[in-house]
């Protein structure tokens, strides 16, 4: 997904430079920081003059910001880029970014000798000197890093494809090598930024209307600021506090970088969301182990037991792998005994997908497929059930809900909790029409299912002040 940005606002529309037309089409796949990074790619590629068209077969410059992370995602890129032959022609320029294009590295221009660009998130910063190079007409630039670089990809040009809620990332590359992961390897070393500098660009947001930041980083809580300055929680408590901040969120945190003062933060300060996502990856101590997680079940359940403790009702989501190789029945009943131990209100669960140049791709992958889309079934039936049941807990609750989108089919409201759980709501008795995309509406829970909330919005009367959004231009973020 890239979303759209906010309208076309780069000069020279289809002028042509080096038989490349300057206008781009750009595909995205992967996570959230692979979403953001469109963002910051869009913005630059503006910045420069580039024109973005919503249709492949317009553009001049096709890019493809690709994730790597399972289930032989090199094979489905080359299968795509094969569908992006038919389209080559005259001043079609093709370009291969973001996970798979570090790991496959040059490799892509022997197997799709019409890529003129290979490049991994670490080289972005380089994106307006590669963009040269390939208006020169060069059809062989890599922008490949292998962990070199100290350097993290800043922008006062980034285009956010959403006016009030927006992502900053503060923190790039992983230094954790899991053995099932290609991220250290795609994403380059661990480097933050100043936490000045995402003070700078939270603050401009602010002003420009956004009301909810999100920070990213594969290990969000592993920043560092380089100059000493602030703490992760501190950050945090900062970035909730600016003026016009209502919702700031985190993701993904690692477990071993997990520490106290991010629960007191969250209790402390009411702008930060009531949702931590701790990925587990096991129940089992011993999988732990094989994985190089670096922490036990036990661990971990001490971390759970901040967090159950909390002051406020902290939602908790998480990350499985099923059949990691070795993992006995055993194995896999301790993590749906930590499911029962937990209660997380989301899993996201996937079966172990052997990867290019990790340690476990090494290992024999010893868990036939059928038994790993056992475990995932079982899996994902029992986090159902504690959904279903655990979600219960929020009937007749009032919550605020910030609007994303409205079904006119049903004449509900589809907003956001604090917990990030999503609510569909109506509106309550004498309201009149639909609050807007981005306000936030109070909504009384009527009823629970296992993956959503129900409810109504109440009555607040014409003369109640409610939360309505402002988007201010400019749409750059100028950083300084
Ligand atoms: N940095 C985060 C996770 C980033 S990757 C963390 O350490 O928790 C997102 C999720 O993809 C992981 O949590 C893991 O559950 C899954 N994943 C990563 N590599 C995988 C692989 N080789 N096979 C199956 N799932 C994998
Ligand atoms: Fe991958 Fe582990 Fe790094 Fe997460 S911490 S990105 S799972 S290597
Ligand atoms: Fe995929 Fe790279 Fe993100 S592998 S999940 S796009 S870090």
């Amino acid at each position: 997904m890239t979303g759209e940005s906010w309208g076309s606002h780069g000069v020279g529309y289809g002028r042509y430079t080096g038989g490349v037309s300057k206008t781009f089409y750009i595909e995205t796949f992967g996570c959230q920081m692979n979403a953001h990074d469109s963002e910051k790619v869009i913005g630059t590629l503006e910045q420069q003059g580039y024109a973005r068209v919503q249709d492949e077969v317009d553009a001049g410059l096709i890019l493809y910001n690709t994730c790597s992370i399972r289930d032989k995602a090199e094979q489905k890129v080359f299968h795509r880029l094969n569908e992006y032959k038919k389209l080559q022609g005259e001043g079609k320029r093709f370009a291969v970014i973001g996970c798979v294009a570090q790991q496959e590295g040059e490799k892509i221009f022997e197997k799709a000798p019409y890529v003129s660009l290979v490049a991994g998130s670490a080289s972005y910063r380089n994106l307006p000197e590669m963009l040269a190079r390939l208006e020169a007409g060069e059809t062989r630039i890599t922008g490949l890093d292998d962990r070199q670089t100290d350097e993290t990809f800043e922008t006062e040009f980034t285009a956010r494809s959403n006016p009030h809620r927006g992502y900053i990332t503060i923190i790039e590359g992983c230094d954790k090598f899991c053995a099932y992961c290609v991220v250290p390897y795609t994403r380059g070393k661990e480097r933050s930024r100043t936490a000045a500098s995402v003070l700078v660009e939270a603050r401009k947001m602010a002003d420009m209307g956004f009301t909810e930041i999100q920070f990213l980083g594969q290990n969000v809580n592993s920043y560092r600021d380089p100059s000493g300055r602030m703490s992760f929680a501190e950050l945090l408590v900062a970035v909730g506090e600016i003026e016009g901040v209502k919702r700031v969120r985190f993701t993904t945190s690692h477990p071993r970088d997990f520490t106290r003062d991010i629960v007191e933060a969250i209790d402390a300060t009411p702008t930060l969301c009531d949702h931590i996502h701790l990925p587990v990856q096991s129940g089992s101590t011993a999988v732990l182990k094989a994985m190089a997680r670096e922490y036990s079940r036990e661990w971990y359940l001490e971390r759970m037991s901040w967090i159950h403790g909390a002051k406020r009702d902290i939602s908790i989501t998480s990350d499985m792998i099923v059949g990691f190789p070795g993992e006995t029945d055993a194995d896999f009943e301790e993590t749906i005994t930590l499911l029962d131990a937990v209660k997380y209100d989301a899993v996201f669960a996937f079966k172990f997908s052997p990867r290019p140049n990790t340690p476990a791709v090494g290992m024999v992958d010893s868990i036939p497929e059928e038994v790993k889309t056992e475990r995932l079934r079982i899996l994902m039936d029992r986090q159902r059930e504690i959904q279903r049941e655990h979600y219960g807990r929020h009937l007749n609750e009032v919550q605020e809900c910030m609007v994303e989108s409205h079904n006119m089919a049903r004449m509900q409201v589809v907003g956001r909790s604090t917990q990030n759980k999503t609510v569909n709501f109506v509106m309550g008795a004498g309201e009149v029409g639909m609050p807007p995309v981005g306000s936030y509406v109070p909504v009384r829970i009527t009823k629970t299912l296992p993956n959503c909330l129900v409810g109504e919005a109440l009555a607040v009367g014409p003369d109640a002040v409610r939360y309505v959004p402002v988007v201010r231009q400019p749409q750059f973020v100028v950083l300084n």
